[in-house]
């Protein structure tokens, strides 16, 4: 069978490799970037890395409002699908990139399979929140990364068939930390040593677009003791610029560009703790074994919170300060997001299709 898989921002390289692995070893399967993310550290540097054949097409959609990016994806993506005939088109997580396909494909008599389905954050105001729920209901083959996305998905009556497969992110993780400990210099590049600094990533837009939580957040930052590690979204270091951010942060955090992903997997491997608004780095902070502040009101990921492993603070700069300052690794860690296996059983229950 041949699967059309749709990737266009940096967390859906990560988790389309960890499937491509797997699903390349029994079907064919046609490769589409939509070209959301463009930068070299933010796309090029994830194929190098995770070994994952260039795309067979890029739409070269780049940055734009959402409606017109998503219009222009969606556009581009109905002539490949019509061209290639896949048997189902494979999308991940939630941005721009999964919704254009889900759109494209569900127009056309082509399945759809959706890899993170089922996450929540009840927050409508976010994009991703909308991108996901509309994903969900229009996909045919939904794989939930945990019970509780199970459960979310069967409260919502999807039309689709549920399978819980586990997080495909967890497998990526453990094909990386043995390889970013054994390849990766950034610890030694940036002059930090293991466990006496903090990592923090901020790219969500309600944090960047708003001139006043963004700067609690920086100040959150700048007022850690630690060395503090800050490789930056394109989008923030341009909000930084315009809000007159950027000097006064850059003199107490080391701001950095966009890490490639072993470096970043081994930056969270080493941190004291991780302070971000990430979806991803959440969880990977958490297979990890590093504690992580997240610097939003709510997270999709609710578990790794259940289990003492990840403060929710908000964008409240005393109430980061504080977080930062008391994370402590829990003495358990349960394992809610499968058994790092997620790739294989997906490519198997593709094959159903
Ligand atoms: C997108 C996703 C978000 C995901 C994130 C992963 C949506 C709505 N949002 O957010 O869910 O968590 O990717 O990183 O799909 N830019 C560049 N170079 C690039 C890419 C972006 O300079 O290669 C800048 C542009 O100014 C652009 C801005 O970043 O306008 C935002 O990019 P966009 O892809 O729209 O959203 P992200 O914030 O990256
Ligand atoms: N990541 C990376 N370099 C960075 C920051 C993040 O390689 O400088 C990786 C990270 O390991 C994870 C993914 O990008 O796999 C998370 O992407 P991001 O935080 O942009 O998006 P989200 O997960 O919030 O959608």
């Amino acid at each position: 069978m041949t699967v059309l898989t749709v990737v266009g921002a940096r967390p859906q390289f990560v988790k389309a490799a960890a499937v491509s692995r797997e699903l390349r070893r029994e079907h064919e399967e046609v490769l589409v970037h939509t070209g959301q993310h463009y930068d070299e550290e933010m796309s090029d540097v994830f194929f190098d890395e995770l070994g994952i054949p260039e795309p067979d097409d890029n739409l070269g959609v780049g940055s734009d409002s959402h409606g017109a990016q998503t219009a222009e994806m969606i556009a581009g993506l109905e002539e490949l699908i019509a061209a290639e005939e896949p048997d189902a088109v494979l999308v991940y997580g939630d941005t721009n990139s999964t919704l254009a396909a889900a759109v494209a494909a569900s127009k056309m008599d082509t399945e759809l399979a959706h890899v993170e389905a089922g996450l929540r954050s009840y927050n409508r105001e976010m994009p991703e929140e909308v991108n996901r729920v509309l994903t969900d209901h229009a996909a045919d083959l939904l794989f939930a990364p945990s019970r509780r996305a199970v459960e979310n998905l069967r409260a919502e009556s999807v039309a689709g068939a549920v399978h819980d497969t586990g997080d495909v992110m967890f497998d990526a993780v453990l094909w990386a930390r043995d390889r970013a400990a054994d390849h990766s210099t950034v610890l030694d590049d940036l002059g930090v040593d293991p466990g006496e600094y903090v990592l923090a990533t901020v790219h969500r837009a309600g944090n960047t677009d708003d001139p006043d939580r963004l700067a609690a957040v920086l100040d959150a930052l700048a007022a850690d003791p630690r060395e503090v590690v800050f490789p930056a979204h394109p989008r923030t270091v341009e909000r930084m610029a315009e809000y007159g951010l950027r000097e006064d942060a850059e003199e107490c955090i080391t701001v950095t560009e966009p890490a490639g992903y072993l470096d970043f997997v081994r930056l969270q491997d080493c941190a004291d703790v991780v302070a971000t608004d990430s979806g991803g780095v959440q969880k990977e902070a958490f297979f990890l074994d590093t504690p992580c502040v997240t610097m939003r009101g709510e997270t999709e990921w609710r578990e790794t919170v259940e289990a003492g492993w990840n403060q929710l603070v908000g964008a409240d700069s005393e109430a980061i300060r504080r977080a930062l300052a008391t994370a402590e690794r829990p003495t358990e860690k349960p394992q809610p997001y499968g058994d790092g296996d997620a790739a294989a059983r997906i490519a198997e229950l593709l094959s159903d299709v």
